[in-house]
């Protein structure tokens, strides 16, 4: 079968997605299939309608190719396509929005409110330790830590948008599941010198993976509880990854759902693939998984 791998694309993500397009186009070619990286641009549907693919196995990450827009455009055209559709999409990369769905299904999540940029930096819109974020994107492009120690509010870069998530910072540690179908897989606990920022995210060495992590077990099953019920309650398909932060201290009540990634990383750090293999799956049949599992 022929196989269109998206990767690349606009996005402040396209390095990332880059690094996940080019791992599952090799990893697909092993498995035999017949592979075209696509890098996502606005000839794109052209592109597809030469190519004629069986399936897209969707590699983009952050606006435009996780936000519901590529899925909009590959249910237009009728091609089968891997991960989320256009609804669990565009909810799961609007935070807030993603926030009240698991709220409404009765899982935990912190206070958070959508902010003007100018007011943001005028004063601080709610007492420190807060975070600061851009509503849609991923990888920890443009998020801001204001902290009891800081003086003052952020000053944020022009690149952030004019509307931005501000959310009560949630101490603790940092874990997270990916689910596949309806199964969640494991729980990774992510151990930093810092902050999990872009640069502990991918460079080899930023950060260290514990699988399965090393938490009691009441807080392991709730892990893998959440992560699927926060994949149904946004209407996911294939897989997903959900991340928490745990505060030690506060026992079952310090764990906080952060967000559900529908276009979970497939970089050669990323944490979905590691946990797939250390539950018995290589990356190669995590790849053909998702292509078999592409729909529209
Ligand atoms: N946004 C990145 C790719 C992730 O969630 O893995
Ligand atoms: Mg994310």
């Amino acid at each position: 079968p022929k196989v269109a791998v998206l990767l690349g694309g606009p996005s402040a993500e396209r390095e990332v997605s880059l690094s996940s397009g080019h791992a599952c186009a090799a990893a697909l070619r092993d498995e035999g299939f017949d592979v075209v990286e696509v890098d996502a641009g606005p000839d794109l549907v052209a592109r597809l309608q030469d190519i004629k693919p069986d399936a897209v196995l969707n590699c983009l990450h952050g606006r435009w190719g996780e936000d519901g827009c590529v899925q909009g455009l590959l249910e237009w055209i009728g091609v089968p396509y891997s991960h989320s559709g256009v609804l669990a999409s565009a909810l799961a990369m609007d935070k807030q929005r993603s926030k009240e769905v698991f709220r409404a299904a009765g899982l935990p999540v912190v206070e958070s409110v959508i902010c003007a940029k100018a007011d943001v930096m005028a004063g601080h819109v709610m007492s420190p330790p807060y975070v600061v974020k851009p509503n849609n994107e991923g990888s920890s492009v443009g998020v801001y830590l204001v902290g009891l120690d800081n003086n003052g509010p952020p000053q944020l870069e022009d690149t952030m948008p004019a509307e931005v998530m501000v959310e009560t910072f949630a101490p603790g540690r940092e874990l997270t599941t990916s689910v596949m179908g309806d199964r969640a897989l494991t729980v990774t606990d992510i151990i930093t010198t810092g902050w999990y920022d872009y640069d502990a995210k991918y460079k080899p060495g930023g950060s260290t993976h514990v699988v399965p992590a090393d938490v009691p077990q009441e807080i392991f099953d709730l892990c893998m509880e959440y992560a699927v019920r926060a994949h149904q309650a946004l209407g996911c398909r294939g897989i997903s990854r959900t991340d928490f932060r745990w505060d030690e201290a506060r026992g079952a009540a310090g764990l906080i759902l952060l967000e559900t990634n529908t276009q979970p990383g497939m970089t050669p750090t990323s944490l979905s693939p590691e946990q797939a293999e250390k539950t018995g799956m290589s990356f190669g049949k995590l790849c053909r998984w998702m292509v078999e599992d592409a729909s529209c």
